[in-house]
């Protein structure tokens, strides 16, 4: 299915490929994989947009990006995804500022956080994960079938394997509270969310991906105490004795891939990693996607209930 693997990098994935003319507007542009996807794009030509919540943290992230490729086409633009309020505006900004989008890279995320609420009151990480990119894709979704690729990565990961969604209480109103439900729950809507923008734009050309990266260092872990963290380095290494950390080029390559790939032309609504299609898979804890990430009758229920709560209808 694909010529890269693991261990594959971003420049490896983009050899060769021309993006000049192309619109990338990737979210968490500021940091991580998102920042790593806008240099190894940026360094192939294309016009990236660093979508982010802090002004300052965009500066220095174009900053980095520009002391290696000076002459990289770059603009941010703020979007912070826990307020309705302002991925409206984004969307408005972006409507007057970009004449089209080619790849949409829903990057930014937060993980395992302390049980707390967005601007809106929604649990933060189905807030932000997931509902701030339901609103900012209906908000761009114009400009996205203007552009010549017309993909949506959706990054998601492992980690939807911890929890489904639940249609009753997404927002532990009624059940206790633990971060990683939360973060699976967040992880399993974007991936379903995969699958219902495939269901509705396909038609019109535009396809949608949901990338797991592998596991990679970065400042993603920043609400998890040291226990915290060896615990889960504990789960992740007895449940893949083979698992090792993918340096950020590495991780962020499946996303790129997804974003570009010519094996991927006219499909979508498919979870990649490690730059293939994985398989469904109900047991394996190494690897894989949960066929109720894929199952379309719970695709379109979180399509509903995501209409429901930013109060707006998303159609195609
Ligand atoms: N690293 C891994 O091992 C791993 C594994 C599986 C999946 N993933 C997924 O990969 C994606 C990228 O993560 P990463 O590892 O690159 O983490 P990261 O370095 O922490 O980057 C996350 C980005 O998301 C942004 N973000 C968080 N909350 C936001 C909000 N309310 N509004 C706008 N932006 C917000 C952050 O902005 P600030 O700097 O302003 O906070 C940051 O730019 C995430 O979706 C994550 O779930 C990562």
């Amino acid at each position: 299915m694909s010529d890269f693997g693991a261990q594959s990098t971003t420049d490896e994935v983009l050899a060769g490929k021309d993006m000049s003319g192309m619109t990338v507007f990737i979210t968490g542009g500021n940091s991580g994989l998102g920042l790593e996807t806008g240099r190894a794009m940026s360094a192939k030509g294309a016009h990236v947009v660093l979508a982010g919540r802090d002004q300052s943290k965009l500066d220095e992230a174009v900053a980095a990006i520009r002391a290696e490729h000076p002459n990289g086409e770059l603009e941010t633009i703020i979007c912070d995804l826990g307020s309705l309020e302002s991925v409206r505006k984004c969307g408005a900004d972006a409507a007057e500022r970009f004449d089209k989008i080619d790849l949409l890279i829903n990057n930014a995320g937060v993980m395992a956080c302390p049980q707390s609420m967005t601007a809106d009151g929604f649990e933060t990480q189905f807030g932000t994960n997931h509902l701030g990119h339901f609103l900012l894709t209906k908000q761009l979704i114009p400009l996205i079938e203007k552009g010549a690729a017309r993909r949506i990565v959706n990054l998601s990961s492992r980690g939807h394997h911890f929890a489904p969604v639940d249609f009753a209480d997404p927002n532990f109103e009624t059940r206790s509270y633990d971060p990683w439900v939360a973060y699976g729950q967040s992880k399993t809507a974007n991936i379903l969310f995969t699958v219902g923008l495939e269901q509705r734009f396909a038609g019109g050309g535009v396809h949608a991906y949901a990338v797991h990266p592998g596991g990679i260092q970065t400042n993603l872990g920043r609400h998890m105490t040291e226990a915290q963290s060896a615990a889960l380095i504990e789960r992740v290494s007895k449940s893949d004795p083979d698992f090792a950390w993918k340096t950020i080029p590495q991780g962020a390559a499946t996303q790129c891939w997804a974003a570009t790939a010519e094996k991927l032309e006219g499909t979508g609504g498919v979870y990649c990693e490690d730059c293939h299609v994985a398989e469904i898979s109900d047991q394996s804890p190494k690897s894989g996607v949960r066929s109720y990430a894929l199952d379309k009758s719970n695709a379109d229920k979180l399509w509903s209930l995501s209409e429901e709560l930013v109060g707006e209808s998303f159609a195609a």
